[in-house]
């Protein structure tokens, strides 16, 4: 982002792609994680229904409600003070009608205080893409992989690998562009697909398991710090978290045992 003290806006992804800067988008579920995501200068945090999984210790995003994405939203939005907070719109709260939809995003910014939301899927979302556009609700799409369909998709596995699938998701993309979509996610997807879809549209894409000619690329959070108990081939661990919070844990444990924390007065 140009300035580096205030709040991001959905244009500075456009100008970013615009100029060939590259988007960091990591996920975020609360305001600690959020606060150090942001002082290191992410562009976007989202709060993925990922939480589901890495949080709450559920086998898929499903069971995550749009109560529970308000919850974690308000939560990373008090901590990021300068990144573009992202929240998604949960399974089933936004496919059953548009006007169940435009409430449910309006409860991720009003109540979580979102600047935007994501939502998983093509052709079958544009009409609702398009209406939460037109209420002033910013709304990133979602292609290739989409958790929230895993039990049709069966498995969490590559997308669009025959040429008819690739060919059905580049149309989807175009159509969420055209519907108003400000950015697409594109997920576990074979990565000359991912560069022909970012170099055909005019709003970013943001890549995960897509190889790297996305516009900009997102990590689940847990993956990348190791805390995740399961970690996607795709994903790379930049810091062993989970390690060091076992020492640090085994550390007070054995003080604690031992008589040794806390030290007496002297
Ligand atoms: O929920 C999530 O974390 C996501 C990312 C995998 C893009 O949708």
């Amino acid at each position: 982002m140009a300035d580096s003290t205030r709040t991001a806006r959905i244009t500075d992804l456009a100008r970013k792609k615009a100029r060939g800067e590259k988007i960091a988008m990591m996920t975020a579920y609360d305001a600690a994680f959020a606060r150090l995501l942001d002082r290191a200068g992410m562009d976007v945090l989202l709060v993925g229904d990922s939480l589901g999984m890495v949080v709450l210790g559920h086998q898929t995003t499903i069971p995550v409600t749009v109560d529970v994405m308000v919850h974690h939203t308000r939560a990373v939005v008090q901590g990021a003070s300068r990144a573009l907070v992202v929240a998604d719109l949960p399974f089933l709260s936004y496919q059953v009608s548009t006007a169940e939809a435009l409430r449910n995003a309006g409860r991720l910014l009003q109540e979580g205080g979102a600047a935007a939301v994501k939502l998983e899927g093509g052709r079958a979302v544009t009409a609702v893409v398009e209406r939460l556009v037109e209420v002033g609700i910013p709304v990133m799409g979602h292609l290739g992989l989409l958790p929230q369909a895993i039990h049709q998709l069966g498995g969490f596995r590559q997308q669009a690998t025959r040429a008819e699938e690739a060919e059905r998701l580049a149309e989807d993309a175009h159509l969420l562009q055209k519907a108003g979509a400000f950015a697409i996610v594109l997920e576990s997807i074979p990565a000359h697909l991912a560069g022909r879809v970012s170099s055909e549209l005019t709003i970013p894409t943001i890549g995960i398991g897509a190889g790297p000619d996305c516009d900009g690329q997102v990590l689940v959070m847990h993956d990348a710090v190791g805390l995740s108990a399961y970690q996607p081939p795709f994903a790379k661990q930049y810091a062993p978290l989970g390690e060091l919070f076992v020492k640090a844990a085994e550390e007070y444990i054995r003080e604690v045992r031992a008589g040794v924390f806390p030290a007496r007065p002297a």
